[in-house]
């Protein structure tokens, strides 16, 4: 088990590569990741409440965020690399370098609608609609790219009930297995974009900590190959 860490000031100078390792579905993955090159500290950390952990022979501190938050904490400095998904990094465009993909986590975001709206509807003839999503940006984008006009209402979760209770007709909102979907009796109707998981890096961390950034992503990489190779056997 990890060393439990008191946060406070200066937590953040201890000569540590700080990574920010996203809650929910891609941090068994990323457990798992770490686990593969030799990280012990991280055992028990998905089950527990625990914010941060530290591996002190590695020197390496692992925090636990939002995967929301995860852009924001990299791009200023708070941790020097982190683990998100494409999506949000297309929604949210900050300034972060991201040398690797993961290959974990692979999921779509889609454009989706009640099974009984899809009988009826012609995507073609699509001049104006109202719809959920935790992606405005993406979302506004994609419809604005096609001329169609779009009221987006930003929600933070189970987008899949909006169109049930009426707030919106379609939700544009990430597909893993579909299972989510089907259980609200909604369909795919358009794809916009894939997703999968990321290695971001600070870009100042990047200059200050070369070649202990540059010696981790290279491990990184070498894990993901691995794993790749052993997955097409
Ligand atoms: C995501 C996404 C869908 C669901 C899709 O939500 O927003 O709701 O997963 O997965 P599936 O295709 O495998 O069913 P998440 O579980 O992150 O929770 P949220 O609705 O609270 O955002």
């Amino acid at each position: 088990m990890g060393n439990f860490l008191s946060v406070g000031p200066g937590i953040r100078n201890t000569g540590c590569i700080a990574i920010a390792l996203p809650k929910g579905r891609l941090l068994p993955f990323v457990i798992a990741l770490f686990e593969g090159m030799g990280v012990t500290c991280l055992r028990g950390f998905a089950d527990s409440r625990r914010l941060i952990c530290e591996d002190p022979d590695r020197q390496l501190q692992f925090l636990t965020l939002k995967p929301t938050d995860i852009p924001t904490y990299v791009e200023r400095g708070a941790a020097d690399m982190g683990v998100v998904g494409k999506d949000q990094l297309l929604e949210q465009r900050r300034d972060v370098y991201e040398p690797l993909d993961l290959r974990f986590g692979a999921c779509r975001l889609v454009v989706a609608e009640p099974a009984e709206l899809r009988q009826q509807d012609d995507p073609r003839s699509w001049s104006h609609l109202r719809l959920a999503t935790k992606y405005p940006n993406l979302a506004e984008a994609y419809f604005n790219r096609k001329g169609i006009q779009a009221e987006i209402i930003k929600l933070n979760g189970s987008l899949e009930l909006a169109p049930l209770v009426g707030l919106a007709e379609r939700i544009v909102d990430l597909v893993e297995t579909g299972q989510t979907l089907k259980e609200n009796g909604l369909v795919e109707v358009e794809e916009i974009t894939k997703s999968t998981a990321r290695l971001i890096v600070n870009r100042a961390s990047l200059k200050t900590k070369y070649r202990k950034v540059q010696d981790l992503i290279e491990e990184i990489r070498k894990q993901v190959e691995a794993h790749a190779a052993r997955a097409c056997k």
